[in-house]
């Protein structure tokens, strides 16, 4: 099988909704700090973009989980591969999400990060998929909530590949 990509959201159309978001965002946090956590590596386009329109102070540490391996599939285990390198005492966090799926990462991931006693703790992802959901996750911001299609591009791989694309794209698995 290959796979061929189609353009599902267009750039332009994916930074304008996350520059609403951001809007949103230094709003509800007005005379306040917020730390950033992207979660690698598929929230780093993301991050970057929605960080850059945030306009009150901004703090960012980075961690990595795994959930899915070379396939389309959760596998259901969730382990961390990097921690954060600061703690979260008393901070006003916000997790970036590229995707919530079947919400199994996050839902683990929140109740880690839940437990460094920070000031708040909110979740913020480019997209969801609500269909696909098996573990309910509080979700405080999204950018899009899209259908029960794999995609890739800003960010989002399949098999590591195309991170780099600037558009959303939907992957179709066509016979070679
Ligand atoms: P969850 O634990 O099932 O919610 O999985 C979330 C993670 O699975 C995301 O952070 C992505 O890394 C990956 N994932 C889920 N759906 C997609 C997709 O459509 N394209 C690429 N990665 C996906
Ligand atoms: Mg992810």
């Amino acid at each position: 099988m290959k796979e061929k990509v189609k353009i599902f959201l267009q750039e332009q159309d994916v930074n304008a909704r996350i520059a609403e978001v951001a809007k949103q965002i230094s709003s509800d946090y007005a005379g306040r700090e917020v730390h950033l956590i992207c979660v690698l590596k598929g929230s780093v386009f993301f991050m970057c973009e929605l960080a850059k329109r945030i306009t009150v102070p901004v703090t960012m540490d980075f961690m990595s989980v795994t959930s899915y391996g070379n396939d389309t599939k959760s596998s259901g285990v969730v382990k961390i591969i990097k921690d954060l390198d600061e703690p979260l005492d008393g901070k006003d966090v916000l997790v970036v999400e590229d995707i919530v799926d079947s919400g199994r990462t996050l839902s683990y991931l929140l109740e880690i990060l839940q437990k460094r006693n920070p000031k708040s703790l909110r979740l913020c992802t480019l997209l969801d998929k609500p269909e696909r959901r098996v573990t309910q996750v509080a979700v405080d911001y999204t950018c899009f909530n899209i259908p029960d299609e794999f995609v890739v591009g800003y960010g989002l791989d399949y098999a590591q590949k195309y991170r780099n694309l600037p558009f959303i794209g939907i992957v179709e698995f066509v016979e070679d």
